[in-house]
């Protein structure tokens, strides 16, 4: 493999363990301003330090990421449909290679809509994306199975997983299932699991440890993350799992603990100052000299 290729995918997937933690903020590119992530910037700069690498599109990376970080940047680059449009799946690539390099990108990121009416754009897409990427030794990680229109089971997940595979993806992302092991076993790629929609800390613990039970190197968590009451608390009870090998428990116990303290010092500040009540000198006021009524006398 390329050194460089070699080299950027080791910035996601940590050579020292083969794991990754991947924080996904790329939601706004169909979804527009989604809940609690109106504003990626408050969103981001807390979280940044915790995760291995950042998804994010052009736009945002532009504007809320600081360019002095050392995050390196998963960069989505297909695009085109919303939420409220026809159809989800008519994605093209919006960002040029010349553009990914300027914002020094380690990763691009696209989704193939394998099953749907837009199959063969998003997937000659994909390859097309690969030789172009391949040029600069920068890799593709393929997002497989967005929509909800598609049966999230082992056995389309391993269907769009192998596709994605087979068109050159370097990684591919793609969501965790029952016997997740098979969709991992049938594609020669490394996978990493996305959050999906907002559940339960725990359970989203549970996600993630499953995922790397069944073999995927790791998460790329959005959602679960910064829809959570508490963001730091769960990212950093996420990276135990992914780094640290905690287990469910010991993870979800971490998250606890973080919040709480996080709850803590948030009503610390929040409380008004106890400031002394200010001694008022009573005003001394003179005795207003009333002239001596003369009819009291
Ligand atoms: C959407 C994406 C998201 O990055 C992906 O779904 C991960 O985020 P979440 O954990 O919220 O599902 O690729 O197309």
């Amino acid at each position: 493999m390329d050194w460089g290729l070699q080299n950027r995918i080791s910035q996601i997937i940590k050579p020292h363990n083969n794991r990754a933690l991947m924080l996904a903020v790329d939601h706004g590119y169909f979804l527009g301003p989604t809940e609690k992530l109106e504003n990626p910037k408050k969103v981001i700069a807390p979280l940044l330090k915790y995760c291995d690498s950042l998804m994010v599109t052009r736009g945002i990376q532009r504007t809320c990421v600081p360019a002095t970080t050392d995050t390196p940047i998963v960069l989505r680059v297909s695009g085109g449909s919303s939420i409220i449009g026809e159809d989800l799946s008519q994605e093209d690539i919006t960002v040029s290679i010349q553009d990914a390099i300027r914002l020094n990108a380690s990763v691009l990121a696209m989704s193939i809509f394998v099953g749907s009416k837009y199959e063969y754009q998003t997937v000659v897409n994909l390859g097309k994306l690969v030789s172009k990427a391949e040029k600069y030794g920068i890799p593709v990680l393929a997002v497989t199975a967005v929509g909800k229109e598609l049966g999230k089971d082992e056995r389309y997940l391993s269907l769009a997983c192998r596709i994605a595979a087979e068109q050159g993806a370097h990684i591919v992302k793609t969501y965790y299932c029952d016997n997740f092991e098979k969709v991992v076993q049938s594609c020669p790629v490394p996978i990493i699991v996305a959050g999906g929609k907002k559940i339960p800390e725990r359970d989203a613990l549970q996600l993630t440890y499953d995922s790397i039970k069944g073999g995927a190197v790791g998460v790329d968590m959005g959602r679960n993350i910064w829809q959570s009451d508490h963001p730091v608390a769960m990212i950093r009870a996420v990276r135990s799992i992914v780094h640290g090998n905690s287990s469910v428990d010991q993870a979800y116990n971490l998250y606890k603990k973080l919040a709480d303290e996080g709850s803590k010092k948030k009503n610390r500040s929040n409380k008004p100052t106890q400031t002394k009540p200010t001694q008022t000198k009573p005003t001394q006021t003179k005795p207003t000299q009333t002239k001596s009524d003369p009819t009291k006398k």
